[in-house]
């Protein structure tokens, strides 16, 4: 008798309960960022064509704008998520991440306007600037020899900035390679994924607040002589001024090209930075860097995969993020 209640007053709840597990589903599947191939296919079909047009433009005229968007990829990403939180300026209670000391050196910001500019006049607030962020650096890739990479699209932008939580995520140039292995880990990127990632310092700079740990007081031991010399007549001053322009080349040879030089080059001592001279010297890298500099295609293949992954971290749902009108600011409205 209470079993037949029991069932009938279950019968009556019904409508009810499927309603409830239907807007839970909703909830969970919104909540979700949600990026696709081509997700532009509809609104704005052009989109990857006039991204691409603008970064291949933009690289005839100043070729360290390709330099740039790999390592924008990076520290975006790295970041919470592929929101464009990087590309934020201090305004109205934000502190911008360029602030950061971590983000030193990052350059041609500036430019992701001249994208987005491109962008706005054919589809008006449609393109996420974290879509620029990853298909700028997908494009870049290719200029610089590597490899071609089908990527994702629909990412959304972020309302705040994650300055405080940058030294948190984002490595340092002199952490430790079991530190460097764990923050990649946290993003699903594996030992060797990590090993092809650094391969980035193939091309661009370091400025010399970077190396001078390494030459002054004493020459790291672990550095080549001669390169050594190289870095000391680059890099004179023991404590340069953070903001001189005074840097070392990464690659001496291939400057501007993303191959295997690199690993080559710190395999003979060559490398700028401790994170790069650790991946030759922890036996937990070593074998993979080995692999990467006797070939350039397996090096490709391993960073393609692995700055997809990179590319895919965490997306923002429709109801956490925006897509920006204006890459520098938050929409207003
Ligand atoms: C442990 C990880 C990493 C550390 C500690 C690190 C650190 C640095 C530092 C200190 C610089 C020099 C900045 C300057 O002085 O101007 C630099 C440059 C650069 N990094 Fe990394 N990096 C890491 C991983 C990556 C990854 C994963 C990428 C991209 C896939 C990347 C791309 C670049 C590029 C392209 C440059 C040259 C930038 C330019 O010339 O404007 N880095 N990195
Ligand atoms: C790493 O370098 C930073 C400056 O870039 C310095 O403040 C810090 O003390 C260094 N850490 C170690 C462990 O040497």
């Amino acid at each position: 008798m209470l079993l037949l209640l029991l069932l009938r007053l279950m019968m009556l709840q019904l409508p009810f309960l499927l309603h409830t597990f239907a807007t839970i589903a909703i909830e969970i599947i919104m909540s979700l960022g949600e990026i696709q191939l081509n997700y532009y296919s509809e609104s704005c079909p052009n989109a990857e064509e006039i991204v691409k047009d603008e970064v291949i433009r933009l690289y005839h005229k100043h070729g360290n704008t390709a330099v740039s968007w790999i390592r924008t990829l990076f520290h975006d990403c790295m970041v919470k998520s592929c929101d464009a939180s990087i590309l934020l300026e201090s305004i109205n209670g934000i502190e911008s991440e360029k602030t950061s000391p971590r983000n030193m050196g990052m350059r041609n910001f500036k430019y992701i306007n001249t994208i987005k500019d491109a962008l706005e006049r054919s589809c008006p607030v449609t393109v996420s600037c974290a879509d620029i962020v990853a298909l700028s650096a997908r494009d870049a890739v290719v200029l610089l020899g590597g490899p071609r990479i089908e990527m994702k699209t629909g990412r959304k932008d972020s309302k705040e900035s994650h300055l405080a939580e940058i030294d948190d995520l984002l490595p340092n140039h002199n952490d430790s390679m079991m530190y460097v292995l764990s923050r990649f880990q946290s993003v699903g990127i594996d030992v060797e994924g990590t090993v092809a990632l650094l391969g980035a310092h193939s091309v661009g700079r370091v400025h010399c607040v970077n190396i001078v740990d390494r030459l002054y007081p004493a020459v790291d031991p672990t550095l080549d002589p001669t390169y050594a010399e190289y870095l000391k007549r680059r890099c004179p001053h023991p404590e340069p001024d953070p903001n001189a322009v005074e840097y070392a080349r990464n690659d001496l040879q291939t400057p501007m090209t993303l191959d295997n030089m690199y690993y080559k080059n710190i395999m003979n001592n060559k490398g700028l930075l401790l994170v790069d001279q650790q991946l030759v010297s922890s036996p937990a890298t070593s074998s993979f860097v080995e692999n990467m500099a006797a070939n350039n295609d397996y090096f490709h293949e391993q960073f393609s995969k692995a700055l997809l992954t990179l590319s895919e971290n965490n997306p923002l749902s429709e109801k956490d993020g925006e897509v920006r009108r204006d890459c520098r600011f938050v929409n207003s409205d």
